[in-house]
């Protein structure tokens, strides 16, 4: 797969007003590739939105490179080129829409990239369709729900054709249809239009279906896999304040009972083919 971020030894500290250091990435070297969605996730502090920050160049290292499809962070004039290549959204929905009317929303990017006014409607127009939110277009944001209004930021993303979207924990206000709403929407960029995806969560279930899980703790990446073989490590995932899946959890304590359960499932689906045998 052909790489479109690279970090490279990358360390990163926070330095507050009085001069006092927070080390919060250590030595972080990772690739990804085009067209992966990968899953990060880790406890509370433990470097997630810090390293996220740097796919987009909000963060530079203090030691170490990051490449954005080849584009070095570090370089001043291909800033904007990154930020509109590699997309970023966040948890807040209601920090990150600005206009009164959602369409204004979804334009604000493309406007700022001095994108033709013709050029513009289509781009709104293809942006909110691919989160299906076109029926809202002219609505008013604050009518919408936390669901809603999270698809409305990542039409925001879209607009700017982004091949990377990078979303930190974009789920974490929204409720369970909320979530689903925004799982199902940024799994279908990824299948129908091989835009890349960084998805940070807390939601252990929200990494079943990912290409890769990547987990970190303290500064560093303590593991790096496919979802099974990460969720395999349940004992050390739980050392460092982690859960596993409610699926894995289940099938551990029906083999505690005794049951006889083949393979790792992780998923409902594969539970079922699992207990159907
Ligand atoms: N603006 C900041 N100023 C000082 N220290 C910070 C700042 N932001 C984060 N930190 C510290 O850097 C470390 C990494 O924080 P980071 O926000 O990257 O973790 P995280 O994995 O995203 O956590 P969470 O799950 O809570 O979002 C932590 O020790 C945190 O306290
Ligand atoms: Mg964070």
């Amino acid at each position: 797969m052909k790489p479109i971020i690279e970090v490279q030894n990358v360390s990163f500290d926070y330095v507050g007003q009085g001069g006092e250091e927070t080390a919060a990435l250590d030595n972080v070297s990772l690739t990804i590739g085009k067209g992966e969605f990968v899953v990060m996730i880790g406890h509370n502090g433990s470097g997630k939105s810090t390293l996220a920050k740097h796919f987009n160049a909000l963060l530079k290292p203090r030691s170490g490179d990051v490449w954005v499809k080849g584009m070095n962070t570090k370089e001043e004039d291909r800033l904007w080129d990154i930020r509109q290549t590699a997309g970023m959204v966040f948890q807040n929905p209601d920090n990150q829409l600005v206009a009164n009317v959602v369409e204004e929303d979804v334009a604000f990017g493309p406007e700022n990239l001095a994108v033709p006014p013709a050029e513009i409607r289509k781009q709104v127009d293809d942006a909110l369709s691919a989160v299906n939110m076109t029926e809202y277009a002219t609505s008013a944001p604050h009518f919408l729900s936390g669901g809603q209004k999270q698809r409305v930021s990542i039409a925001g993303v879209i607009a700017m054709h982004p091949e990377i979207i990078i979303l930190d924990e974009p789920t974490a206000m929204l409720d369970p249809s909320g979530r689903r709403e925004v799982m199902d929407t940024i799994h279908r960029l990824n299948k129908e239009d091989g835009i890349t995806i960084v998805h940070i969560t807390h939601y252990m279930e929200e990494a079943i279906h990912a290409d890769r899980v990547i987990v970190m703790d303290n500064g560093r990446i303590v593991l790096d896999g496919t979802p099974r073989e990460i969720f395999r490590q349940a004992d050390m995932l739980k050392n460092i304040g982690l859960d596993v899946p409610q699926i894995v959890e289940l099938c551990h304590e029906l083999r505690r009972e005794g049951f006889d359960i083949e393979g790792d499932p992780i998923s409902l689906e594969e539970m079922v083919d699992a207990l159907c045998q």
